[in-house]
């Protein structure tokens, strides 16, 4: 069963040209527009009149392939390119896009499930130079065109069926320098109208200032274009009257999607991210998930004692939060959590048994690579959980799970947090099920998981206007104090976090427990307090430490799943969810929104906040 797939999510970014004036051009400063889609290698291939097709690709950033261009000047009337953010095979020259086969060059933007079933049957006629599913999906079409033998459209609509997954793709052959074929099945795609020209790119960021009249692809779309002619069908064929539409022509709106930072972006499009986190690891009808990276053997599963957790700031977070359900399902086994900057100078020991999860959303995070290489040198079994795909620290792992949430562009983390959690949580169920831990135990934890991607759409619909209201409330305090009990404690550690780093408010997080152990003596009229009250077995113990607060005339913000909250606060937020064991991570939602608009009402910079950098490299 295909989990939630909704809306276009975005990874690489994919450009084309067809039309009187030379292709180099558009596709270059196409693909800088998109570069912030994903920037770890990019190409193109520009086929001139006598059918010599030009290929130039580049690692890294769009530059290196620009440098490379200026060597390369061709006066072709047609191309694609791509500017890539890995999913399968490192960020390298040989994996960057277009992809080659026989007479035809592709780029994608997305993810082709069955790729290893399909690359067996074309071993034998295809010699495969990268790691890529997409050049497979180019040896594909390849073999039904047979070097020309049939039109290009109908072998892409032939190799498109056999295949499971997402994809934008563009595809030429140096037989026909005056069409380009064009499909989309979850992942965006736009065609921009010109004079004597059409433009394809994977969002209408690439056509500004080069046409303001655009065809969006919809899905189980395939379109041959021309010079001067657009023919959309679907892939049964039947024709399509595609609809020609005004492009948005503010630059920024449109590669923040609309919103107004990439913060918010990256909030918003949670449900989309972490359904990728998810793609192909959840099955429902077994009631059972399967993580192919961490490469851990049933039996290596069996016998694991001991987890160790190493990660910074909000990795760090996902770590503690994960560990707190692991140890719920997992039985003999034991979870902890180290920040790394301080676990890399402690000796601790490392028991028998043990399996280290390093965590990090860039991946070149100092401190975490530091552990990994100590942990590695007492012969534990390190498993990255990371973002960036090709980064050092995925290098570096014996095994590891990549989270695709897509490029993080804002400092704060947001989608990368709700993902790394959730994956570690599948690892600790790969454990448990190992460890023959009852279905009936597991199946709660992994139903909702499967039922999360929709959950977060609907609170983030039903919080996202109440929170700016809450927030704009809020804003005028220069102190916070965060409260949370179990599961909830590291979810508020987190929801601080982000307080901290993008609003500047001196916000601490504690467990609700600890306060009468001093922070209770806090509270007074600088601070606000806010309070996760997740339903369930600690409710009333949270809810007689909330009291405690408001006897020294606390101002709370309660954040609830409560059906109704039989206290009196002075701001609530009621989320609405099927979900039970996974509230807090809904109610982290909550939170991330809070930060968000209390930063955007204090006016400061929510992406590039002050003192910090999205990954930091350095000790
Ligand atoms: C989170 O919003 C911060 N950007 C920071 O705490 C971050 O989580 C930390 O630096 C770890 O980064 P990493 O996940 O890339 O290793």
């Amino acid at each position: 069963m295909s989990l939630y797939l909704s809306g276009d999510y975005k990874m690489c970014g994919i450009v084309g040209y067809v039309g009187k004036g030379e292709a180099q051009g558009f596709l270059i400063s196409g693909l800088k527009r998109l570069e912030y889609r994903g920037y770890d290698s990019a190409g193109i291939v520009t086929i001139a009149d006598d059918n010599t097709a030009t290929l130039i690709r580049a690692e890294g950033k769009i530059a290196n392939l620009e440098k490379k261009l200026a060597a390369n000047k061709r006066e072709d009337k047609i191309g694609i390119g791509h500017t890539r953010w890995a999913t399968h095979g490192e960020p390298s020259e040989r994996n960057a896009h277009p992809h080659q086969a026989g007479k035809i060059y592709l780029v994608h933007n997305g993810i082709i499930e069955n790729y290893k079933e399909l690359k067996e049957h074309l071993l034998k006629v295809h010699e495969f130079k990268s790691e890529t599913d997409s050049e497979v999906l180019a040896a594909l079409i390849n073999s039904f065109y047979e070097d020309g033998k049939y039109p290009l459209v109908n072998a892409v609509v032939q190799a498109l069926k056999l295949v499971k997954g997402t994809y934008g793709i563009a595809v030429v052959s140096t037989l026909n320098p005056e069409e380009i074929v064009v499909a989309r099945s979850g992942s965006p795609l736009v065609i921009g109208v010109g004079h004597g020209e059409t433009l394809i790119a994977s969002d209408a960021s690439a056509l500004v200032g080069h046409t303001k009249r655009a065809i969006y692809l919809n899905d189980g779309e395939v379109a041959v274009v021309t010079k001067n002619n657009i023919a959309v069908k679907t892939l049964n064929a039947e024709p399509v009257s595609a609809k020609v539409e005004e492009i948005e022509t503010n630059l920024s709106a449109i590669q923040k999607g609309g919103y107004e930072h990439f913060m918010l972006k990256e909030i918003m499009e949670q449900p989309e991210s972490l359904t990728e986190t998810l793609r192909g690891r959840v099955n429902l009808e077994e009631g059972t998930v399967h993580l192919g990276g961490p490469g851990l053997s049933e039996q290596e599963l069996r016998k694991v004692k001991h987890l160790i957790i190493v990660g910074c700031g909000t990795a760090y977070h996902a770590g503690l939060l994960a560990s707190y359900y692991i140890e719920q399902f997992t039985p003999e086994i034991t979870v902890e959590t180290v920040i790394a900057s301080e676990y890399r100078y402690r000796s601790a020991y490392i028991p028998e048994d043990s399996v280290a999860l390093i965590v990090s959303q860039s991946g070149e995070t100092a401190d975490t690579l530091a552990c990994l290489r100590e942990i590695k040198k007492q012969g534990v079994k390190t498993i990255g959980i990371v973002n960036a795909i090709g980064s050092t620290i995925a290098r570096e792992v014996d095994g590891g799970t990549y989270v695709h949430v897509g490029p993080e562009i804002s400092v704060a983390s947001t989608k990368a947090f709700t993902s790394q959690a959730i994956a570690m949580v599948m690892f600790g169920l790969t454990i448990a099920q190992a460890k023959g831990v009852k279905p009936g135990v597991l199946r709660p934890y992994i139903e909702e998981i499967a039922k999360m991607p929709n959950e977060i759409a609907k609170v983030l619909k039903e919080t996202n206007k109440p929170m700016k209201k809450i927030a704009d409330k809020y804003a005028k305090y220069e102190h916070a104090i965060y409260l949370g009990r179990d599961i909830a404690y590291p979810t508020v550690m987190e929801g601080a976090l982000k307080l901290k780093e993008v609003a500047y408010v001196d916000a601490n997080a504690y467990a609700f427990g600890e306060l009468k152990h001093g922070p209770l003596a806090l509270i007074d009229d600088r601070f606000f307090e806010l309070a996760l009250l997740p339903e369930g077995p600690l409710y009333d113990k949270a809810v007689s430490n909330v009291q405690e607060v408001l006897a020294r005339g606390g101002h709370i913000v309660a954040i609830t799943n409560m059906p109704k909250l039989d206290l009196k606060v002075e701001s609530v937020v009621k989320i609405t969810t099927d979900l039970k064991i996974f509230a807090p991570i809904l109610m982290n939602l909550v939170m991330q929104l809070f930060a968000y608009y209390v930063t955007a009402a204090k006016g400061y910079n929510v992406d590039q906040p002050r003192n910090l950098a999205k990954s930091v490299t350095v000790e």
